[in-house]
This record gives structure tokens, C-alpha cells and sequence, in this order.
């Protein structure tokens, strides 16, 4: 399953942990803990920045939602971070949202507004939240897969490319609101879709879908604790046709970014 295990070269210095190169041509950075994990994180996040704005004059960056990303907005938005990205040419996208109001605590947007949108000079116009607030889910799917089109410029048949996607992974594999055994994940032609989650806390959801997803040039993962363990062996090593699983960018790159305790059970993340 891994050909070599190795201290990735150019992220000597800020990396607080080790690479895996998995054969699925996925990376598996283990790190220290949740800290170490935002640190590794925030650092990737400003490289993927710098080099898109310097080769396309812009960065075209796709939010997680969940708890696990907060460590990582929250440190982005200290000045010592911040300072390092360009937010004038900063786009933000959401990969999905729970469909409450933006002021609702369950809102990935306002997760995302209180621990780094507030705090950083990005323009309003360049922060693209999905409307959890219209209760016609679907036409505020549509309406979100509009303003993807807009801002990516994409003409008829072409899918938006971010620069860079994040993503979380829920104990049952699912990741953004690609659940299992949702039909949405048969989902071909749309970017953006209208989910119903029996099993979620809040089951009316609006989500991007694979095309979108893994059209992407990178994509992260974020995990962190003991209790998703059990799901990144499941996802990562026995290979389970999990949601998580087929987020495999068609050109572009994908890491795993997890602390020891989320890789435990792996056969060799665990190990070291
Ligand atoms: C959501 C997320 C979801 C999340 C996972 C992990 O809106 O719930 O987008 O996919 O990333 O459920 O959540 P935690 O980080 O809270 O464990």
C-alpha cells in the first residue's frame, strides 16, 4: 500500500510532522496534535496562496466546515499568518453549508466569519457564502452554481477549478455533505447540490459535488482526534468506497493533513 515513509523536503522547518506518500498518489502528513496539525495547516494554506496569486493573479480557496477547522482559521487570522496572503486576491467559496441562517450556530459560514473572514482584509464581495437561510434548497443550489460560473469565468460544460479545497471527514466517511448512500454522490452534471441527511444533525444541507471537487488543484484534508481513527484506517487503508475515499483530483494534488491521534490505526501513520 506505501512505497516509503519520509520528512517531505520543502516543508523542512514549519512542518510539525512526517509524509507518507500513499499509493493512491495521496500524501498523509501525520503531525504532532491539533496545534501542530493548524500550524502545518495555515503554512500549506499561504504557500498554495502565494504561488496561485503569483502564476494567476488570484487564489480561488474552497472552506471545510465542521469543528475541525477552526485551529486552523483562527491561526491564519493572527497577523504573524495573515500578513503572509494576499486577501485582496482572495476568493472564498464554502464546500458546503447547513441550511440555517448565517448567524445560526450551526452555520459553517459563521464558523468561518467569527474564527477568520472578520479578522482578515478580504473584500465582502469576494467571500461567496451558500444562502443556508432560503428555504427553497434548491434554488439556492442553483443560484450558488451560478456565482461559481460567474467568478470562474467558466463557459458552458466547464467545471471551476479551485486553487485550493478543504475538507473535513465525519465518523461515517462522509466529507463536505457527501454522505453515504446519498444519490448526490451519483451527481455528474451539477456543481452544487440540495441534500436531505436523515442521520445529520441538520439534515437540509447544500453541498458541492465530485466534479467540482475533484476538478480541484489541491485538496486537504483535515482530521484531527481519536474518534475518527477508525473511519481514516477505513477511508485511507482498507480503501472503502466512502464518500471521503472518492475525492481523488482528476489533475491535482491531495494530502491528508491528520494528528497522531486521527491516525492511530494506520498501518504505518499509527506506527511511528
Ligand atoms: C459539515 C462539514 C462536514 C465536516 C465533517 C467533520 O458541514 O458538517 O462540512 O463535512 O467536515 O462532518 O466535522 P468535524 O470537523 O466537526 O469533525
Amino acid at each position: 500500500m506505501f512505497d516509503t515513509s519520509k520528512r517531505s523536503n520543502a516543508s523542512d522547518g514549519w512542518t510539525r510532522g512526517y509524509d507518507l506518500i500513499m499509493a493512491s498518489d495521496a500524501t498523509l502528513t501525520v503531525c504532532t496534535d491539533p496545534a501542530a496539525l493548524a500550524e502545518t495547516a495555515a503554512n500549506l494554506i499561504i504557500d498554495v496562496a502565494t504561488e496561485a496569486v503569483r502564476e494567476r493573479g488570484r487564489f480561488m480557496l474552497c472552506l471545510a466546515g465542521g469543528e475541525t477547522p477552526r485551529k486552523t482559521y483562527a491561526l491564519l487570522a493572527r497577523p504573524e499568518f495573515s500578513e503572509r496572503v494576499r486577501w485582496d486576491r482572495t476568493w472564498v467559496f464554502f464546500g458546503d453549508e447547513r441550511v440555517v441562517p448565517p448567524d445560526h450556530a450551526e452555520s459553517n459560514y459563521r464558523m468561518a466569519h467569527e474564527t477568520l473572514l472578520s479578522r482578515v482584509p478580504i473584500p465582502p464581495s469576494q467571500i461567496l457564502r451558500m444562502r443556508g437561510e432560503d428555504t427553497d434548497a434548491d434554488s439556492a443550489a442553483a443560484a450558488y452554481a451560478a456565482s461559481l460560473t460567474e467568478v470562474f469565468g467558466t463557459r458552458r460544460g466547464e467545471l471551476p477549478r479551485f486553487d485550493l479545497v478543504l475538507l473535513g471527514l465525519g465518523v461515517d466517511g462522509h466529507t463536505a455533505s457527501l454522505f453515504p448512500g446519498s444519490p448526490v454522490l451519483r451527481e455528474v452534471f451539477r456543481t452544487v447540490a440540495a441534500v436531505h441527511v436523515t442521520a445529520a444533525q441538520i439534515p437540509q444541507r447544500l453541498t458541492l459535488t465530485f466534479p467540482v471537487l475533484n476538478a480541484a488543484a489541491r485538496v486537504f484534508f483535515l482530521v484531527a482526534g481519536a474518534e475518527k481513527a477508525k473511519i481514516v484506517k477505513a477511508v485511507l487503508s482498507d480503501q472503502a468506497l466512502l464518500p471521503a475515499g472518492m475525492i481523488r483530483p482528476t489533475e491535482g494534488e491531495l494530502i491528508w493533513l491528520a494528528d497522531r491521534a486521527a491516525a492511530a490505526l494506520h498501518p504505518i501513520g499509527g506506527a511511528r
